[in-house]
């Protein structure tokens, strides 16, 4: 191809060093440092083996290029078979470790509390594990309670999203525990087809958990009206960062964005399309930060609903700001 566009407009202007001139260099350009990033890729790996330790280059394929150019080439890192068992040097371990601590801790928590059926509620505040409060002593279902009916929910949320799935994998299932360390079962992942094929419900729990948005909100909003007078208090921003993580959290659910507008193939075609494009971008923009709203959303329903057990308790008296 070259040859044949030799004398051409196109070429003339690239022998000129103009603007036709550009796309070809920068494709040679970018040819020419990938090809040495793979080459350090490959001694790296290879020097990894002799020396027992991974040191891969720092620098990536040429620009933003990089996932899309990484999700179609196997980069074969040296992972040896056994649980734990790994040529990394670092703390690899501390990740998977905090996670299944924090998460197992969450869980006992969340299940004493369900049991409990008390101390839910202080005033015009309801605990997030209660809400909505559904009376259960008529149904005649001993241990029954109300948290036992809601919980299923927001748990159910949680536990299909897309990325306590890696952190419970990781930490719980060590399937594998980490990048490169060898895990439980090693090679016999079946995706989600099996087992675990319940995980393909998670765009369903996402209307469950929008729907929960909306009893939250209106639980801050009765918050506000302490003894029939408007006021904020300590249980009222509570409340108020417990809903806003959470719907930081739900919003910037993959499978929101997927509903929002992730799904459309033309945006400039489909029924507000322009719109659905703008929600699209807003989602993605918070969508980076999915895990770090994961978690805090989880430390927010925990601690509110903490702060009013302390509260109906007798354990702490509410602050009053205005
Ligand atoms: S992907 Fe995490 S909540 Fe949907």
């Amino acid at each position: 191809m070259e040859e044949a566009s030799h004398g051409s407009p196109a070429s003339k202007a690239r022998s000129r060093g103009g603007p036709a001139s550009r796309p070809g260099s920068r494709a040679r350009a970018r040819q020419a440092h990938d090809g040495a990033w793979r080459e350090n890729v490959n001694a790296a790996t290879r020097a990894s083996f002799d020396r027992r330790v991974i040191v891969l280059p720092a620098e990536p394929p040429f620009g933003l290029g990089c996932a899309g150019k990484m999700a179609n080439k196997a980069v074969h890192l040296p992972v040896l078979s056994g649980p734990g068992q790994t040529l990394r040097k670092d703390a690899w371990w501390v990740g998977p470790a905090v996670t299944f601590t924090i998460l197992t801790s969450f869980i006992v928590y969340a299940t004493f509390r369900a049991f409990e059926n008390a101390h839910f509620s202080y005033g015009e505040y309801l605990s997030p594990f209660y809400s909505p409060l559904v009376e259960t002593k008529t149904m005649g279902i001993p241990f029954l309670t109300p948290a036992m009916l809601i919980l299923p929910f927001p748990a159910g949320f949680r536990f299909t999203c897309y990325y306590y799935r890696k952190a419970y994998y990781r930490s719980f299932a060590m399937s594998p525990p980490a990048c490169a360390v060898g895990g439980i079962r090693q090679g016999q992942y079946n995706g989600e087809r099996k087992l675990m094929i319940f995980q393909n419900l998670h765009r369903f729990a996402l209307y469950a958990a929008l729907l929960f948005l909306v009893f939250l909100w209106h639980d801050f909003y009765k918050g506000l009206w302490f003894g029939g007078h408007l006021g904020v208090r300590g249980g009222t921003v509570m409340l108020f960062l417990n809903c806003t993580f959470l719907s930081l959290y739900t919003f910037s659910c993959h499978s929101f964005r997927h509903l929002v507008g992730g799904g459309l193939d033309s945006y400039s075609t489909a029924p507000l399309g322009q719109l659905r494009h703008k929600v699209w971008s807003w989602v993605s923009r918070i969508n980076i930060n999915h895990m770090a709203f994961a978690w805090i959303s989880l430390f927010g329903v925990a601690l509110t609903d903490l702060y009013i057990r302390a509260l109906s308790t007798g354990a702490i008296t509410d602050i009053r700001l205005f």
